[in-house]
């Protein structure tokens, strides 16, 4: 019988050469690993690079906080400006004292905005404005006072509260710790002309704005602009934060009145900061031509006659008159007082701060004397004509309690009605280039005059 083959001696080769098989796999698996290794970490390197040249800023500035995500999504690259313009927007928001803000300032070429930005840029904070310069009223006195600003190293960005990305960009550029919202459409009567105009900046612009505040990381402190207009037909007088504010007159009021509503639910669920001020008519130089103190000026110094109203029943119309400089005191005062917001990155850590506060001057003074000391500063006679106001949501009475604002930030006005429009005559006059009948310095004695 036929022994069998030894094989023995092959199975130990066999198993010899698929042990140097497995060697050599591990080796080439490890060789092609490293390969890889090494090709994803010069990619990686090489986007960094290109970054960090795009965009200087994000690698020195630890406020530097928007999504990557969210700005390759809306391709910011492009949006705003160049490097000249980011260079601009970052010196503008750098702050010149020791632990000094860095501040939006929206509506800066406005009334209240221009006259906020300086004040912040004077005390050493940084301030970035930005305006849409609609024309509502004559834009090219939002152009002078841009020019104003710009002299004071104030740079205004020229864009929509509505245009995300460039909101988004301005966030990403330029560490704001601080927003001062003034933009909106203002003006009571014209909501009946372009009711539009009001949901897109009062509503839909606001809400836009805080949905970049809330993603932006750390959020930033947000002080806004309601209005006193929020009372509508209450007749509480003088009028509370704590009064109920459920009966606006007009869609200009109801627009204010959302934004506090949606200022609360921001503040509720991300833990955005959020302070609204409800202002009570103010005026002075640099003000609003809509604004009856204003047109009342012009037509009175052209000789037009002038319309004063009288309530239905007959009573004089009276508004609490604010003077700029007391409010742009009482704008600061909220800034300072206000408390960080607790998100970061569209997610709310603890409890936030939220306020509403009346910035007014606590004694109304009826329309006609307002009349009688224009009529005294401007040494023309009104031709007035008193009619019945119109039901266009003009309110007929205001009058602001502000103990709160006095309790909380020291607010106090201090500037009485003849005073504050003296100082603003005075700048009409030298803006307009009128040749005064103007007595520099008069001052109105008596009612008759
Ligand atoms: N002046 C007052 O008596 C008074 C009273 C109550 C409330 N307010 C509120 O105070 C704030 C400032 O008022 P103001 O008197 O300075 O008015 P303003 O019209 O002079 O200033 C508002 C600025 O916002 C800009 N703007 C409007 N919509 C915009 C948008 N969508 N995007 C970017 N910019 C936009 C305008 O071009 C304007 O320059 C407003 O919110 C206003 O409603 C003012």
């Amino acid at each position: 019988m036929p022994t069998p083959p030894d094989t023995s001696k092959t199975l130990k080769l066999e198993r010899y050469n698929s042990y140097l098989r497995k060697i050599h796999s591990t080796k080439l698996i490890n060789a092609s690993s490293k390969l890889l290794f090494r090709a994803t970490l010069l990619a990686a390197l090489l986007l960094i690079l290109f970054f960090t040249i795009t965009y200087p800023p994000l690698s020195d500035n630890p406020h530097h906080r928007l999504h990557r995500h969210s700005l390759l999504s809306t391709s910011l690259f492009s949006v705003g400006g160049g490097a000249a313009w980011e260079k601009q927007v970052r010196r503008s928001s750098t702050p010149r004292r020791p632990n000094g803000l860095s501040v939006l300032v929206t509506g800066a070429a406005g009334f209240v905005g221009s006259h906020c930005s300086l004040a912040l840029k004077k005390r050493g904070d940084g301030v970035v404005g930005l305006d849409n310069f609609n024309d509502y009223y004559d834009p090219s006195l939002k152009r002078a006072r841009q020019n104003l600003l710009k002299k004071h190293q104030v740079f205004i960005v020229e864009g929509d509260l509505n245009d995300a990305p460039l909101l988004s960009k301005l966030f990403y550029v330029a560490p704001f710790t601080h927003v001062l919202h003034l933009a909106a459409q203002a003006g009571v009567r014209y909501a009946m002309q372009n009711p539009q105009s009001y949901i897109r900046s009062n509503i839909a612009g606001f809400v836009n704005l805080l949905e970049i505040a809330k993603a932006a990381n750390p959020q930033p402190a947000i002080v806004w602009a309601s209005s006193s207009s929020v009372y509508g037909l209450n007749t509480e007088n003088p009028f509370s934060e704590i009064d109920r504010t459920d009966k606006p007159a007009s869609l200009y009021a109801a627009t204010k009145k959302a934004g506090e509503e949606i200022a609360h639910t921001y503040n509720h669920i991300y833990g955005l900061s959020l302070t609204g001020l409800r202002f009570f008519t103010v005026y002075g130089p640099w003000g609003r031509p809509d604004m009856a103190y204003f047109f009342f000026t012009k037509d009175i110094l052209q000789g037009k006659s002038i319309e004063i109203y009288k309530t239905h029943d007959q009573k004089e119309v009276a508004r609490d008159f604010t003077y700029i400089d007391d409010v742009v005191k009482g704008c600061l005062g909220a800034v300072d007082t206000a408390e960080k917001s607790t998100g970061s990155g569209g997610k709310k850590k603890g409890p936030a701060q939220l306020r509403v506060y009346n910035l007014g001057n606590t004694s109304p003074v009826p329309v006609g004397r307002l009349v009688w000391i224009l009529e005294g500063l401007l040494e023309t006679k009104a031709k007035k004509h008193v009619i019945t106001m119109p039901r266009n949501g003009d309110v007929p009475f205001t009058h602001a309690n502000v103990t709160l604002a006095h309790k909380d930030f020291g607010y106090k006005p201090t500037t009485d009605l003849a005073t504050g429009l003296r100082k603003f005559v005075k700048w009409y006059v030298g803006y307009y280039g009128i040749q005064p009948r103007t007595k520099k310095e008069t001052q109105p004695t008596d009612e008759s005059g």
